[in-house]
């Protein structure tokens, strides 16, 4: 156990932790020259063509330190975007120290902070690196200043590094063994595991991640979970190599999995303690957050009879991802599907391709919103998950909205305009601090569902890159909120319906008619497409009917090119859904995402 060390990487997107994680392997020999291949630990195809890390993953590596003792260090990396902080605080639970890394040309970061916060609030060793120091345009004094004023260390013991170069790497690895602490717990009494993951795998059925606590566990033990009060055998345990590599026995300190025959996902939650059956541990491990789904919206088949499917493939992937939830929901428009929480918008996309990916499932998505709570004259509260939850205007007395903190980091000649952009999401500056003299730290408190369209992007524009954003729950406020509906010939369609706050309904409606009229194809007939509050309609927008045969451009007889033309038109017709009469486009139901 003295040998063993723990630790993660957190960072702000982008500031290099899956390439300096990668350097970790290779200077371990943990990858093999054969294997190596650029960002090992995202191994998702999605994570690849991102370039960003979704999932945790773990990883184990010999070092063997100057002192010449052999350790054991395992690693766990961790996402960095806003959305997956769920994952980042998991990872941390099961962790002693955390590689802080700060991008050497960015300086310290949104997510630097917030998540070096989850960091100490977890106990965790601090090791503050510096990275991408190969860049000519790296600031290393400059940030170094900042960092210790964040955290108050001595400027000897920032590490810098490049993740490119391989520069300084080597003493990363002397930092984590000197540093951070080796694990505590007792090897002797009763076994307590920690679930930091779980993921299902179409051949093995679910693996399940974990660091042990306290006390060890044997291969074919029966064991418990104590959330769910079910026991299993551990048919194989081991530690996470490259591969899995399975074991006899994983003791006090370890970091590794269990596979136990488990076929249904809701049987495994993450944040669960595994103890033995006989002899169990008397408590639970706590400190773990539930998680918090931020962002709602349907998810829907395009085909019908794929809502069966469907339902396997989001238990499978919440498995894999449990800060997905879902419950079943109807739509007049969409018919059966569910209602989907998601940690963000970024989040909704990513679950949304590898339902296709990984799934094969071809889903639509409605427009997303936050959840409000409603409360009625009679004296009734509930929660809203969907605009068309809204009860009838006549009966409901208000109705209150989630409000964020919001923490923007930027240089100071964007502060103007960024200022402006919060004002007009209904923002209320709270502080304005400056962090160095170009370099300015602007607090605000806005409704979530003023930023969940698109403020992230406009922040990103706005600043050419330069801000960073970070935010957190802090309760609801009342609003005054209605019920904007989208009719198409003259059919509500409840799938498009937003609430939006009174102020901005007007311009609002106009803008979502004028999209909607750019996004719905022509089709045989006109389309009327007209915005409502209540029974009063506020705007209108009309498609124009066509009669075009697309195969009228191929006079004369070529008929393999007419059949390719009508294949075209078959499949942009997937994307589609019938509503009513009219044929709508998939990125139409996402349209409130484009206004400008
Ligand atoms: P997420 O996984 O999305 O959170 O990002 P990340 O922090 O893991 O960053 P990643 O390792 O993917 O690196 C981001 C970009 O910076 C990539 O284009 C890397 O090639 C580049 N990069 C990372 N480290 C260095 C470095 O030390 N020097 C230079 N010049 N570029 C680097």
């Amino acid at each position: 156990m003295k040998n063993i060390r723990n630790f993660c990487i957190i960072a702000h997107i982008d500031h290099g932790k899956s390439t300096l994680a990668d350097r970790l392997l290779q200077e371990t020999e943990t990858v093999g020259e054969r294997q190596r291949q650029a960002q090992v630990l995202d191994d998702m195809d999605l994570e690849r063509e991102r370039g960003i890390t979704i999932k945790s993953h773990a990883i184990q590596m010999d070092y063997t330190g100057k002192d010449g003792e052999k350790y054991v260090l395992n690693l766990i990396d961790t996402p960095g975007h806003v959305d997956f902080s769920y994952e980042v605080s998991r990872s941390i639970a099961a962790c002693e120290g955390a590689l802080l890394i700060v991008d050497s040309t960015q300086g310290i970061q949104a997510q630097t902070i917030s998540n070096l916060y989850l960091a100490i609030e977890n106990d965790l060793e601090i090791i503050p690196v510096l990275n991408k120091i190969d860049l000519p345009n790296s600031n290393p004094e400059e940030v170094k200043d900042q960092i210790v004023d964040l955290i108050g260390c001595d400027r000897d013991e920032i590490l810098a590094a490049s993740g490119k170069t391989g520069e300084g790497v080597p003493d990363i690895l002397e930092a984590i063994v000197d540093r951070v602490p080796c694990p505590v717990g007792d090897p002797k009494a009763p076994l307590q595991a920690l679930v930091f993951d779980s993921e299902f795998n179409s051949f093995r059925g679910i693996i399940t991640y974990i660091r042990i606590m306290n006390g060890e566990i044997k291969k074919g033990d029966l064991v418990k979970f104590l959330n769910t009060e079910k026991d299993y055998y551990a048919d194989e345990i081991g530690v996470l190599r490259l591969e899995r590599e399975p074991r006899k026995v994983l003791k006090t300190g370890d970091v590794g999995y269990i596979i136990s025959g488990i076929k249904t996902s809701t049987e495994v939650k993450v944040g669960d303690t595994i103890t033995h059956k006989e002899n169990p541990c008397i408590e639970g491990i706590d400190g773990f957050e539930e998680v918090k789904p931020m962002v709602f919206a349907g998810v829907y088949p395009i085909d019908s009879e794929d809502y069966e499917d469907l339902r396997a493939s989001m238990e499978k992937l919440k498995l894999n991802d449990a800060s997905l939830t879902f419950e079943p929901e109807s739509s007049l428009a969409l018919g059966f599907g569910f209602r989907c929480g998601f940690l963000g918008l970024l989040h909704m996309e990513i679950i949304q391709e590898r339902l296709d990916r990984e799934f094969g499932m071809n889903v639509i998505t409605t427009v997303p919103n936050v959840s409000y709570i409603a409360h009625t004259k009679k004296g009734d509260v509930f929660e809203m998950h969907n605009p068309s939850d809204m009860p009838d205007p006549n009966s409901l007395d208000f109705i209150e909205e989630p409000y964020i903190k919001a923490q923007i980091i930027t240089k100071s000649e964007f502060v103007g305009s960024l200022m402006t952009l919060c004002l007009s999401k209904r923002g209320m500056m709270t502080n304005q601090q400056y962090l160095t003299s170009d370099r300015v730290e602007l607090t605000y408190e806005m409704p979530l569902g003023e930023i969940v369209f698109d403020f992230y992007d406009k922040l990103k524009s706005i600043s050419k890159g330069y801000a960073s954003f970070d935010y957190f729950q802090i309760g609801f406020k009342a609003a005054k909120l209605v019920k904007l509906d989208i009719l198409l010939n003259g059919e509500g369609v409840d799938a498009l319906s937003t609430l939006i706050h009174f102020d901005n309904a007007q311009s609002f409606g106009r803008r979502m008619c004028e999209k909607l009229k750019e996004l719905i194809p022509r089709q045989q007939f006109d389309i009327a497409i007209q915005g409502a509050i209540g029974a009063k309609i506020i705007s209108r927008e009309t498609v124009k009917a066509v009669r075009k045969d697309v195969t009228a451009k191929c006079y004369g007889g070529d008929i393999t090119r007419k059949r390719k033309l009508l294949e075209k038109q078959k499949k942009g017709k997937k994307k589609m859904k019938q509503v009513g009469n009219v044929e709508v486009p998939q990125k139409a139901f996402l349209a409130v995402l484009k206004l400008d």
